[in-house]
């Protein structure tokens, strides 16, 4: 169980020579800004040293660039990062083989690059791997979703889960070797007022799964309802909300997953 919050990330690695043209290393660090629109003040992440505009008011620095690419190329990039997505399948049956935390660490990393609204970027993630912690997190969430299963979910709801063949009994909170709990931050004395907070953490999740699949990992996400015990659980202050919990880990030996299917491309695409 984490006993201190973690630090804001507010200062970036300095830039290598290839971001900057071969400039001398730029120191980073935080900055006070006021955060428009709220009459409250935030700490956003911006440089000391960034050129600043003519106002003096917003500094700046090189929009990165990607790769210099011929239009195949870029097709052929796109279309294999959507191959590799397509194989990625929420896995309920994992196995207890441990996984490397690094690549756990790494894909937090990727999450907490997300574009967020405002830059305030209001998310934490808590990894957690302590068997205790995963058991009393298991006992909380069953209690939950019996809850749920035997008297809140209504017949409408349950019809749309019966095809996963999804039930109270959540053995994967124990099973995965790791639970990464992604939490909302509200304001608080120390957090400044998010916006967008959900479109920002959802962006972040998609990203946090997207690393872990391309690290070999299944993933599971997970949203037991009502999940506000995890705050409790993992000794979180109060203004950070739950928003999901992904259990990571290696398939289990002949773990299956339901047989659905995506809808094609000319249903979700609207070109105009
Ligand atoms: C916001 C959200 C909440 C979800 N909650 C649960 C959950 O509580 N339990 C579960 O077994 N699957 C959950 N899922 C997984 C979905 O059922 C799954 O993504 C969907 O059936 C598509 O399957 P796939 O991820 O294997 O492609 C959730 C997915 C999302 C995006």
């Amino acid at each position: 169980m984490p006993t201190s919050s973690p630090v804001r990330p507010r200062a970036r690695p300095a830039p290598g020579p290839d971001r900057t043209g071969g400039v001398e290393p730029r120191r980073h660090v935080a900055r006070r800004c006021t955060v428009p629109a709220a009459g409250r003040r935030g700490t956003l992440p911006v440089r000391e040293d960034a050129a600043v505009s003519a106002d003096d008011a917003i500094p700046t620095e090189p929009a990165p660039r990607g790769p210099d690419l011929t239009d195949a190329e870029r097709v052929a990039r796109a279309r294999a990062f959507a191959d590799r997505m397509r194989t990625r399948r929420t896995v309920r049956d994992l196995a207890r083989d441990p996984v490397p935390l690094d690549a756990v660490r790494e894909a937090v990393r990727a999450a907490a690059s997300a574009p967020s609204g405002a830059n305030v970027q209001p998310w934490r993630f808590v990894v957690v791997t302590d068997p205790a912690v995963r058991r009393r997190i298991r006992e909380a969430a069953e209690a939950e979703e019996r809850e749920f299963y035997g008297r809140r979910a209504g017949e409408e709801w349950l019809g749309a889960l019966a095809p996963l063949g999804t039930g109270a009994d959540k053995p994967f909170l124990e099973t995965a070797p790791v639970l990464v709990v992604v939490l909302e931050v509200h304001a608080s004395d120390t957090e400044p007022k998010p916006y967008y907070a959900k479109e920002s953490v959802g962006i972040a999740v998609g990203l946090l799964l997207a690393a872990l699949h391309e690290a070999g990992l299944a993933t599971l996400t997970h949203t037991p309802s009502p999940m506000r015990f995890l705050t409790e659980v993992l000794g979180r202050p109060r203004n950070e909300r739950p928003f999901v919990l992904v259990p990571v880990g290696l398939p289990a030996p002949g773990a299956r997953v339901p047989a659905i299917t995506r809808k094609p491309l000319d249903e979700v695409l609207v070109e105009v």
